[in-house]
Order: C-alpha cells, then structure tokens, then sequence
C-alpha cells in the first residue's frame, strides 16, 4: 500500500475542538436587495413571545409502561419509548410550556401546513448508557445549532439551544431504563419541528410543535463490520449550491428513495451522490463520505467534501475531521475538506494510491466502502487484510465510541445524571 504499517500514523497530541464554520441564509431584506447574512442574525432578528425555556416542564407519567424487547430484537426506529416531549408554538405568545406526555398519536387538520409544504425539520442524534449506568449524550450542542439553521431556512421558529437539551435531557432520564446497558446499544432520539397551522396558503406558519420522540437502537454491525458497495449517481442529484441539502429537511429524503432502490436493484447498498459535470463526490447515502489518499511525497491524505451547501454538516464528520486533526501524525497525515471528483478516485485506485473510503453518520458512525461501481466500471476501494475496514474507519470508530459511552472523558460527552 505504499506506507509502513509497523510505524504509528495517529499521534496522542492535546485535545483540540474545531468551531463549526458559520451558515449562512437569506435575510428578510431579500425581498428588496438579494443578501446573505449568517443564520444566528436571522434568528436573532425574529423571536416573538416567550422563548423556550426548560423551568416548568410538565410531565405526565404513562399509565401504561409498554413491554421491552430483548435488546436483540431491535430494529433500528421500529419501537418508541413511553413518553415523547411536546412544545407548541405560535407567533403571538412564543414557545409554549414543554410537556412531557405519554407517548401518543398527533391529531392535525388534514390542511397542516406541514403535510402540503414540507414545513418540516428533524434531528438525529443519540443518547448512551456509560458503565456505571449514567447516561450520556453526544454533542446535543452541534445537533440543536444545526436543527436551529434548519428550521430558520424554512420559517420555523428557532429555540433556545440548551433549554431544548435540558428538555431533551429529561426526556432521557425518565426513559431512561430503555437504553441498553450492553456496548454497542443506545437510544436514538429524533427532534422533530413541524409547521401546524392549518391552512392552505404558502406561507410562514404561524403555530408550530416541537416534539421529541425516542427508539433504542442495536448496534448497527452485530457481527463486524459491514463493507458496502456503492454506486456513483449522477442521473439524480441530492444537492445543489444555494440549495437546502445542507439543511435536515425531511423534505430532502424522500427524493433519495428511488435513485437508492435503482442502485439496490443493481446490487449497491448506497448511492455516492455526485455533482456537476465535473463528479464531485458530495455525500454516500445519508452519511458524509470520507476517502485516503497516498500523496506523491508519501504523505496521506484523509479528505471529505467541503461545507459548500451541498452537504449536511455532519456532527460525525466534524468529529471525525476534530479527531484526525489532533490526534494524526501530522508528519504523515494531510486533514483535508476540499473538493475531489470520482475521477480522481478513479484515478488513484488504479495507481494504487487509493488507500480506503467510509461513509460517517450517527447511526452507524463509520461505514466502510470497499467498491465504487462508476459508469458501469467497478473502482475497488481496499480493505484491510482480512477485516471489512480500513484502517482509519476502525479507528475512528474505535475512539468515538470509547467517548460515547464514557471510557474516555471528553467534553463532546454530556453526562445527564
Ligand atoms: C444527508 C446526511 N448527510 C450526513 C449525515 C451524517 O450526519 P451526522 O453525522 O450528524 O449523523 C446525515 C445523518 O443525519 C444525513 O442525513
């Protein structure tokens, strides 16, 4: 492979965190003078009653505790916890008190704005069981900034970031005997904000509901890892510049269902969503991606797109890139978001500088490749000898992992209690 194995690439340096690079929206002023200003102005600029506060929650206890599965016979998103959170809001009074609520059905007027328009955003984002039994989340701090940017892009209204984790937090806590205790498990969460008014009128809602539901999730490789085959898409696009795909719409997902059935019925789990004519490789499926690289001066590379607007700011891949940057040999290794086409992908597996490629996201966290099918034309990605994984995805994994559950304190890990 061109590098020596027996010597070490990742280096023990200091713990350094990366800012996340500012987002940018349309201003109101738009109307009359096109002009981007970054998202928190916006935000700043509109908030109308009471802001979302965590002091008075109410919480009303289910009468009815559902029966747990054994921990094995989890499905990713398929069983919920007894209770959700619900926060109505409006445009006169603000956000309204928090309510911790049995786990229920929501009753909405067939005119809600959300099922005609999309008025909707939602977050993924996982809490832990450590091995003292405490429960940790994971950097909540980058998932309610990036759920705060996707709602202001669509006229909802933005929150407070850690009254919505306190809420959040005592969610967890009270369901909290449905995380596993096992390594490997946790508890998904999916914030969710849609637009309730009920009228037909393409405009911003005026009522709103914040709610939060939550479903224990396995690991995602019960037996190891996984290696997937991928198929490089450029007959349908993801996202675009100036578009919304680096926003959590859910209207952004339903359109990947079909281009990822195409590629199913071919034999690849994903699609590796291009752009341009030029190929750029954006994301894979609904993960970041991430690909090595020999250099010509012997160096690596570990390269992911960059925050152009055509891909969501991942709360992995930012740990990841934080991880990489401190932790990397830095006389070995170039961290790099820039942007790189298949071609040269194309190019570097068949001059034997293709070193490994993953995909990054909360559910699976890493999720390596091991080929790029291309114009009908399979570009091997290597693995590690007699592993699904290449070496910086099991790595990655490996240390991710170990401060999700609390074996190694860091300040990305939130204890609750
Ligand atoms: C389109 C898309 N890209 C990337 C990601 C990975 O983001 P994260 O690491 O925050 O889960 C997700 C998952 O939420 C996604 O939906």
């Amino acid at each position: 492979m061109g590098f020596s194995k027996s010597r070490p690439l990742f280096s023990s340096a200091a713990r350094r965190l990366s800012a996340s690079p500012a987002s940018y929206l349309l201003c109101r002023s738009w109307q009359h003078q096109p002009k981007f200003c970054p998202a928190s102005t916006l935000a700043a600029s509109e908030p109308v009653g009471a802001s979302l506060s965590a002091a008075n929650i109410s919480i009303e206890r289910t009468a009815a505790p559902k029966e747990k599965l054994p921990p094995t016979k989890l499905v990713f998103g398929h069983t919920f916890t007894d209770h959700m959170v619900q926060i109505p809001w409006n445009d006169t009074d603000g956000w309204l008190t928090p309510k911790i609520l049995p786990y229920q059905n929501l009753s909405l007027d067939p005119a809600t704005c959300v099922f005609h328009y999309a008025f909707e955003c939602f977050e993924g984002m996982k809490a832990y069981k450590d091995s003292n039994g405490s429960i940790r989340l994971f950097r909540p701090d980058k998932n309610m900034d990036r759920m705060s940017k996707t709602a202001a892009r669509i006229c909802l209204p933005t929150f407070d970031h850690d009254a919505l984790i306190k809420i959040i937090a005592e969610l967890v806590k009270l369901d909290g005997d449905w995380i596993p205790s096992e390594r490997g498990y946790s508890l998904y969460l999916r914030p969710t904000l849609i637009g309730t008014q009920a009228s037909l009128g393409v405009a911003p809602p005026k009522s709103a509901l914040l709610y939060v539901i939550m479903s224990p999730v396995g690991p995602y490789y019960p037996t190891g890892f996984k290696a997937v085959k991928l198929e490089a898409t450029d007959y349908a696009i993801r996202a675009w510049p100036k578009g919304v795909g680096d926003r959590k719409l859910g209207a952004n997902y339903a359109p990947g269902i079909l281009p990822q059935r195409m590629a199913a019925s071919r034999g690849f789990q994903q699609n590796l969503w291009l752009f341009g004519d030029e190929g750029y490789i954006t994301e894979v499926g609904t993960m970041n991606a991430f690909f090595v690289f020999q250099l010509p001066d012997g160096k690596l590379e570990l390269a992911t797109a960059p925050l152009d607007g055509t891909i969501l700011e991942g709360v992995t891949r930012d740990s990841i890139l934080a991880l990489a940057r401190e932790r990397f040999d830095k006389d070995k290794w170039v961290i790099s978001e820039r942007k790189f086409t298949i071609q040269e992908v194309a190019d570097h597996a068949k001059a034997g500088t293709l070193v490994e490629a993953f995909g990054s996201g909360t559910a699976a966290v890493v999720s390596p490749i091991k080929e790029i099918s291309w114009r009908g034309q399979p570009i091997a990605v290597p693995l590690q000898a007699g592993k699904e994984t290449g070496m910086v995805a099991e790595q990655m994994a490996q240390w991710i992992a170990e401060i999700q559950y609390g074996e190694v304190e860091h300040p990305w890990s939130v204890l609750l209690n």
